[in-house]
C-alpha cells in the first residue's frame, strides 16, 4: 500500500518505519523544512534508541521519501495517517488547529478514494470534525472515510513498542475502511479492537490517564509511606505482584512529565467537564503531581539546614524521562526553577540535552565538583552506577537526593554518603 504520514514527529516517523518494515511504501510529509532536509539526508532530529538506523535502511532502499509537496503526496497516497501535534490550548483541550488544517489540505486535493487516519492524539468526536473539514473542502463529492487508530508508542522505546503493540484499536463506522485497515495490520499478532470512531479516540485518553492515575497513587501513598518510614518501592513491588494490578507505572519519583501525559490528562478533564461529568479523580491525579517536585525540593531544604540561598545543587537529568532527548514538562525544569528562586546555586547536567544554558557541564565529574548536594532528576543508566567513590571527593558536602529511587541506597551510605530517596528507606 502507499502510504502518507502526515507530521515526521516520534509517533509520525516510527509509524512510518514500521509500516516500511511491513513492505508498504512510505511518504512523509512536513511542513517544517528542516525537517524534511534532515530526514532527507538519512538522520532523525530528534533522538529515539534503533530508530536511526531504521532509517537509514529505508531511506536507502527507498522505502520512505520525505516531501513538503502537499498536494502531490495527497494526490500519490491512498492511505492518510495524519500525526501531527496536538498541543494544550490556554483552556486545558486539546489544540486541533494542524489537524484541521490537515483535513482541509485533504479536502482541496483529493483526486480518489481515501482512508484518513487519525493517529495523533485527539479528543473525543474529532473524527466527525476532520470528515467535516474535508468535506467543506472538496470540489467535488469524492467518497473517503476517516478512522481513529491511536498509538500507544512510548518515547525512548518507540520502536519497540510500535513493533510489538499489546493492541491495535481501530474506530470506524466504515466496512471498507475497516477491511483496509486490518489489511494493513495484517503481520501484527495482537488482539485487535474494532470499535466507534468516539470510543477509540476515549481509548486512548483513557489509557494514558489510567497510567498517570498510577504514578500520581504511588507518589501520594510515598508521602505517607516517608512519614512512617515505610519503604514505599517494597509497596510497588507488594502491590505489583497482584496480577490485577500489574507492576508498571508504580515508581514513584519526582512526578510524570513528557508531551502526553501532562496534555492528556488534562485533555480528558476538560472533556468532562464540557459534558457536565466532571472527572474528579483525575483533578486530583493533576494536583498530586503538580505538588510531588515541590514536596521533594522542600525535603531537599529541610536537609540542607532549611535554605538553599548560596548552596550548590548539581542536578543529574534533564529529559523528562531517559533514553529520550525531550524535556516537554519535564519534572527537572520545575526543580531547576524552584531552585533558582530559593537563590541556589545550580549546575546541570544530561547525557543527551544540550540545552547551552550556562549552568549546563560536560561531565558528571564537572557538574558535581563543589556541589552541596547532588539530586538525581532523571533515570538515565549513567546515573545508576555512577563511581561514588571518584564522586565523594569532588563534593563539597556528600548529600545524594535521589528523586528517581535508583541509586543503591546501602552502597553509598557504606560510602559516607547522606542518601534521601523518594521514601526510599
Ligand atoms: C506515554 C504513554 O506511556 C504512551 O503509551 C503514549 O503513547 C504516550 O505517552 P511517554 O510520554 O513517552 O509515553 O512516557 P512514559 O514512559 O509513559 O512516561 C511518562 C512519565 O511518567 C515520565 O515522566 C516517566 O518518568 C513517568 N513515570 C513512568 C513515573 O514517574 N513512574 C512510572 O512508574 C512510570
Amino acid at each position: 500500500m502507499n502510504i502518507l504520514i502526515v507530521g515526521t514527529g516520534y509517533v509520525g516517523t516510527t509509524t512510518g518505519l514500521i509500516f516500511c518494515e511491513h513492505g508498504h511504501k512510505i511518504t512523509g510529509l512536513d511542513l517544517d523544512e528542516r525537517k524534511i532536509q534532515v530526514l532527507k539526508g538519512g538522520s532523525l532530529h530528534f533522538y529515539e534508541p534503533g530508530l536511526q538506523d531504521l532509517l537509514k535502511k529505508h531511506t536507502q532502499a527507498r522505502n520512505i521519501i520525505f516531501t513538503n509537496n502537499t498536494e502531490k503526496a495527497i494526490k500519490e497516497n491512498d492511505v492518510i495517517f495524519i500525526c501531527v501535534g496536538t498541543p494544550q490550548g490556554a483552556d486545558g483541550s486539546a489544540d486541533l488547529t494542524f489537524v484541521k488544517n490537515v483535513a482541509k489540505s485533504i479536502g482541496q486535493h483529493i483526486n480518489r478514494y481515501k482512508v484518513i487516519v487519525t493517529k495523533s492524539t485527539v479528543p473525543v468526536g474529532t473524527a466527525e470534525i476532520v470528515t467535516s473539514v474535508i468535506k467543506e473542502n472538496q470540489k467535488a463529492p469524492i467518497p473517503f472515510d476517516v478512522v481513529s487508530n491511536p498509538e500507544f508508542l512510548r518515547e525512548g522505546s518507540a520502536l519497540d513498542d510500535a513493533l510489538h503493540p499489546d493492541r491495535i484499536v481501530i474506530g470506524t463506522t466504515s466496512e471498507t475502511a475497516r477491511t483496509i485497515m486490518r489489511e494493513l495490520y495484517k503481520d501484527f499478532h495482537c488482539p485487535f479492537v474494532e470499535t466507534q470512531p468516539k470510543a477509540s479516540e476515549m481509548i486512548k485518553y483513557a489509557a494514558n490517564s489510567f497510567l498517570a492515575l498510577k504514578i500520581s497513587y504511588i507518589n501520594e501513598l510515598a508521602r505517607v509511606c516517608d512519614k512512617l518510614s515505610i519503604n514505599v518501592n517494597d509497596i510497588s513491588k507488594g502491590i505489583g505482584l497482584d496480577q490485577r494490578i500489574g507492576p508498571q507505572f508504580l515508581k514513584a519519583g519526582m512526578g510524570y512529565g513528557g508531551s502526553c501525559f501532562p496534555k492528556d490528562v488534562n485533555a480528558l478533564i476538560h472533556t468532562a467537564k464540557q459534558q457536565g461529568t466532571p472527572l474528579s479523580i483525575l483533578e486530583a491525579v493533576v494536583k498530586v503531581n503538580t505538588e510531588q517536585p515541590v514536596y521533594f525540593i522542600e525535603k531537599i531544604k529541610q536537609a540542607l539546614g532549611g535554605s538553599l540561598q548560596n548552596k550548590t545543587i548539581a542536578v543529574l537529568g534533564l529529559s523528562f524521562k531517559a533514553n529520550t532527548d525531550d524535556t516537554r514538562e519535564s519534572p527537572s525544569f520545575i526543580l531547576l526553577d524552584r531552585l533558582l528562586e530559593e537563590q541556589a546555586i545550580v549546575k546541570t547536567h544530561d547525557p543527551m540535552v544540550k540545552s547551552g544554558a550556562s549552568h549546563q557541564c560536560m561531565t558528571i565529574e564537572e557538574t558535581v565538583t563543589g556541589a552541596d548536594a547532588l539530586v538525581i532528576s532523571t533515570d538515565w543508566d549513567d546515573y545508576k552506577h555512577l563511581n561514588w567513590g571518584r564522586i565523594k571527593p569532588l563534593m563539597k558536602q556528600p548529600n545524594i537526593f535521589d528523586g528517581r529511587n535508583m541509586v543503591d541506597k546501602e552502597r553509598v551510605k557504606e560510602l559516607g554518603f547522606y542518601y534521601i530517596g523518594v521514601s526510599n528507606h
